[in-house]
């Protein structure tokens, strides 16, 4: 995947900044939003990025070195805006769990937590109890951060223009607008109609989000930001303000993107040089007079860029958090007491629910067992699967009774002729037959007569469980280079031997 887009490129200027600060110095913003109840990677794939653990790591490593602001943009808590009944007391221990880390992780920062609606689901007295001591941002304030004053702005629609001027005239040497907006283009304009040096993007009520990471830096109004969702990775802005520096932050261009465009410019040099060979009369001409200017270009790429010297300059960092960063072992612990915790409670919690059995003529589920007969060829190659071992591989990890978890890793959770219990899962663990066929029952009691409700699973019915979040390496090529092999055989889908 290539790295974010500064998406209008280089040494933007933004605008204001009346007040210029007479102290100099350098401090750091780091900004986290939308982590969207996620506490830790699930380990079900490779290279599954975020985690509170990992955030502590990459946030203490960066308090160290210089006065550090930290910012959550909202949408810490839940990951959903309406839980389902059985799982709503876990996902409250999970949101006391990650308030619990998230406060571990920032303790070296001066910190500030901005609310959004994802943090409300259990009520406003809920996230105030989870979020205990960290400070909410207030209507508007200005925090100290090394000395330097920094105007904090929450904003959750256009704001009135110029209200950052209240912030400045309170002595704030920048003012970062913490934006609730649904892209980060609007938290860019909102920034700017207030009076903002910078915007932060925190929100995902629009289904179109983007859920990647983005840096926007405008020529005209300030620079806004975004991180990944779900704590994928963290913005790190360092701000070198000298003293006496005018208005304006100056916003230079990440090397890596830097070098990326170069890299960029050199393949398409090397095809241009291709087509020359072959050209003649005034088409070489006009490849060589191209190739003379792309040249430059990437040359010019390559030099490192120096900011203009006594401006205000803000260094752009996205801190990925993959299988490298260090992890906070006393957020692991947290982690730790949380899984045991919610296993117990959930074990109590199902302690006297009564299962009943399908209804008369409803379709359900019937399990594997019920299709082995007819259908043994094709019982057989999925049993060489690692399909039918996927409730054993959560009992392994000991977290079966997290419900979470079991929803892709037995067979119709809660449905009728499903796992009705965590404790009762007997012959239903696995991704059985029906997990990607659908309810067998009407189709194994007419004998065969009755068709499944999904006779030719395709991708789509992967992708129910083999989801972007949980499964990082599947793909509508690794799909038929990989998955679709590992499944099928002499049988089931491939003619029997
Ligand atoms: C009593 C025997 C019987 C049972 C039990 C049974 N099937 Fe079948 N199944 C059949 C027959 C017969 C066919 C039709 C075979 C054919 O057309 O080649 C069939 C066809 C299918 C097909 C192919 C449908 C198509 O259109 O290509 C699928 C998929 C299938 N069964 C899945 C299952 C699953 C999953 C179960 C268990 C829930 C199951 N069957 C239970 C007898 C059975
Ligand atoms: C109900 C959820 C679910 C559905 C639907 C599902 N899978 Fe899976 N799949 C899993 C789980 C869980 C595992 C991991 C099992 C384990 O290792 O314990 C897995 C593992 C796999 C693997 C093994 C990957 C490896 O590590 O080598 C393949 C291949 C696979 N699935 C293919 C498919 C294909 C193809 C489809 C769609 C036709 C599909 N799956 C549909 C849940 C699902
Ligand atoms: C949305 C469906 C889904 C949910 C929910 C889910 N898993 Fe998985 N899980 C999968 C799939 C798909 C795979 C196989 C991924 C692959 O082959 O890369 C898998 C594989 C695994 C594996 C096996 C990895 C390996 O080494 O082969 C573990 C362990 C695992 N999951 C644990 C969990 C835990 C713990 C949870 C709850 C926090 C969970 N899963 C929730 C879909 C899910
Ligand atoms: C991970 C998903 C998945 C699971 C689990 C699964 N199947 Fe299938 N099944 C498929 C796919 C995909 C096909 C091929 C569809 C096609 O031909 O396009 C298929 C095809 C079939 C067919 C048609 C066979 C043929 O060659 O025409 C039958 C019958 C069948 N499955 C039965 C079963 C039974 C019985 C089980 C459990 C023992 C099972 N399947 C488990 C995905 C699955």
């Amino acid at each position: 995947m290539r790295r974010p887009l500064l998406l209008a490129a280089l040494a933007a200027v933004s605008p204001l900044g009346c007040h210029a600060a007479p102290a100099g110095g350098d401090v750091q913003i780091v900004f986290a939003a939308d982590q969207l109840g996620y506490l830790a990677p699930c380990g079900c794939s490779e290279h599954q990025l975020g985690g509170a653990a990992r955030a502590a790591g990459a946030i203490e490593a960066r308090a160290r070195r210089l006065p550090t602001l930290f910012l959550e943009g909202g949408n810490l808590l839940f990951g959903t805006l309406a839980p389902k009944p059985d799982e709503e007391q876990q996902l409250r221990a999970k949101a006391v769990a990650i308030a619990r880390s998230w406060a571990e992780a920032t303790a070296g920062t001066t910190r500030r937590f901005r609310r959004g609606p994802y943090d409300l689901v259990a009520g406003a007295a809920f996230a105030d109890s989870a979020l205990g001591s960290l400070p909410p941002v207030s209507g508007g304030e200005v925090v100290k951060v090394g000395g330097v004053p920094i105007g904090l702005l929450p904003l959750d629609g256009p704001p009135a223009p110029g209200a950052a001027a209240a912030l400045r005239k309170a002595g704030a040497r920048v003012v970062v607008a913490l934006a609730q907006a649904p892209r980060v283009a609007d938290a860019q304009l909102w920034g700017q109609a207030a009076g903002a040096d910078l915007a932060l993007q925190a929100g995902v009520d629009d289904p179109v989000q983007d859920t990647d990471e983005a840096a926007l830096v405008p020529a005209a109004g300030p620079p806004a930001f975004r991180v990944k969702d779900k704590g994928r990775s963290l913005l790190a802005l360092t701000l070198h303000l000298p003293a006496g520096a005018p208005a304006g932050l100056v916003v230079p261009e990440p090397a890596a993107q830097r070098a990326a465009r170069a890299n960029d410019l050199d393949a398409l040099i090397a095809s241009d040089r291709a087509r020359l060979q072959g050209a003649a009369g005034p088409l070489r001409e006009l490849l060589q007079k191209k190739l003379t200017e792309l040249g430059a270009r990437r040359d010019a790429l390559r030099r490192p860029e120096t900011p203009p010297a006594g401006r205000a300059v803000a260094e752009v960092a996205f801190v990925e958090l993959g299988d490298g960063s260090p992890e906070d072992p006393k957020i692991q612990e947290i982690f730790q007491r949380y899984t045991t915790l919610v296993a117990e409670q959930n074990l109590a919690a199902q302690k006297d629910k009564i299962c009943a059995p399908p209804k008369p003529g409803e379709l359900h589920y019937v399990g594997a067992a019920g299709c082995r007969d007819c259908h043994p060829d094709a019982a057989q190659v999925w049993d060489r699967t690692k399909h039918p071992h996927a409730y054993q591989t959560l009992v392994e990890k000991g977290r079966q009774l997290d419900v979470e978890c079991i929803r892709c890793h037995v067979l119709g959770y809660d449905q009728p002729g499903g796992v009705c219990r965590l404790d009762r899962v007997g012959a239903l663990g696995g991704v059985q037959c029906e997990a990607c066929h659908g309810m067998g029952s009407a189709h194994a009691d007419s004998m065969g007569d009755a068709p499944m409700p999904i006779p030719k699973p395709d991708l789509q019915t992967c992708l129910r469980c083999h989801t972007p979040d949980n499964d990082t390496r599947f793909s509508r090529e690794s799909y038929v280079s990989y998955y679709l092999p590992g499944i099928l055989g002499p049988g089931h889908g491939k003619p029997a031997k």
